[in-house]
């Protein structure tokens, strides 16, 4: 685990609580994201989690205990990404990290024929709603306090792939809001992205329910990720100890990428 100092002083006046650093993580509230915010807690940091479903969201604050909340609402929408950030500065005083997890894929198949109108949609929820989140972090907070942003993109912004063309799409213009983002943001906030292939949850589960060993043999590491994988990365990403990257996406494929293209 990555520890983590405080990367800016409280602002005047605050109690002394207020120095503990506090994360956003959109869509916490099972996969990957619970598995973030099961990280974040466990090195002290105070973990806002989002989701649609209350309920689950509800047990997941449970879960992760007294220094987790949760706020319902679609990632998209920019009341609820108001609210969000409203609640957790009304509430802790400070959001020093951002992490952009909430995202799916509505839409499967050959990219030439999905409607225009739902790869919108796949954009607004992939896209838009960490660009919305990042605005308003910014704005309210990391612009005057800094902090970090990660995004959580996937292997299938980085090229082509049967049937995800237009999850892909999405994934890859994430990718570049990232660079966008670090480089507009710096030197205040770190933005960088994580990239991960198959990680087990109900999201992917269709990719490797028939049969795992046959899809974890692809690998050369010989498994598929868990959510663990990602959330050690973007532990580390919102640490001291990378105070000096930004603007990077770190790819978690268990090796699935060495070796392409020379076959
Ligand atoms: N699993 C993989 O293999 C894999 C690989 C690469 C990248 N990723 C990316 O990793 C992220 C998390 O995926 P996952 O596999 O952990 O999925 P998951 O198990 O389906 O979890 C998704 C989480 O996001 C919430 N969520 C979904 N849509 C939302 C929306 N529109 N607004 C707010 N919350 C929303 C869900 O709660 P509610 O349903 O209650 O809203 C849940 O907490 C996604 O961005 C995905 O694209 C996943």
């Amino acid at each position: 685990m990555w520890p983590e100092a405080p990367l800016t002083e409280p602002p005047p006046g605050k109690p002394e609580e207020a120095e503990t650093p506090v994360a956003v993580v959109t869509g916490g509230s099972r996969g990957i994201g619970l598995g973030i915010a099961r990280v974040l807690t466990a090195r002290g940091t105070r973990v806002c989690i989002t989701g649609r479903d209350q309920q689950r969201l509800a047990e997941a604050v449970a879960e992760l205990g007294p220094g987790a909340m949760g706020v319902a609402g679609k990632a998209h929408d920019p009341a609820h990404q108001a609210e969000v950030v409203e609640r957790v500065l009304t509430d802790w005083g400070r959001l020093d990290h951002l992490v952009n997890n909430a995202g799916g894929n509505p839409v499967f198949g050959p990219l030439i024929d999905v409607e225009p109108a739902s790869l919108a949609k796949v954009f607004e929820i992939n896209v838009l709603s960490a660009f919305g989140f990042a605005r308003h972090a910014w704005h309210a907070w990391q612009r005057e306090y800094g902090g970090s942003v990660v995004n959580v993109s996937s292997i299938a912004g980085l090229g082509a792939a049967p049937f995800l063309g237009g999850y892909g799409v999405t994934k890859a213009a994430l990718i570049n809001l990232t660079e966008q983002l670090a480089l507009e943001l710096a030197p205040g906030v770190r933005v960088n992205a994580v990239a991960p292939a198959v990680v087990k949850t109900r999201f992917a589960s269709a990719l490797y329910a028939a049969d795992e060993e046959a899809v974890a043999a692809g690998y050369p590491l010989k498994r598929l990720g868990v959510p663990e994988d990602v959330a050690g990365a973007v532990a580390f990403l919102t640490s001291a100890e990378a105070s000096w990257i930004t603007g990077q996406t770190f790819v978690l494929d268990g090796g699935l990428g060495l070796g392409a293209g020379l076959g």
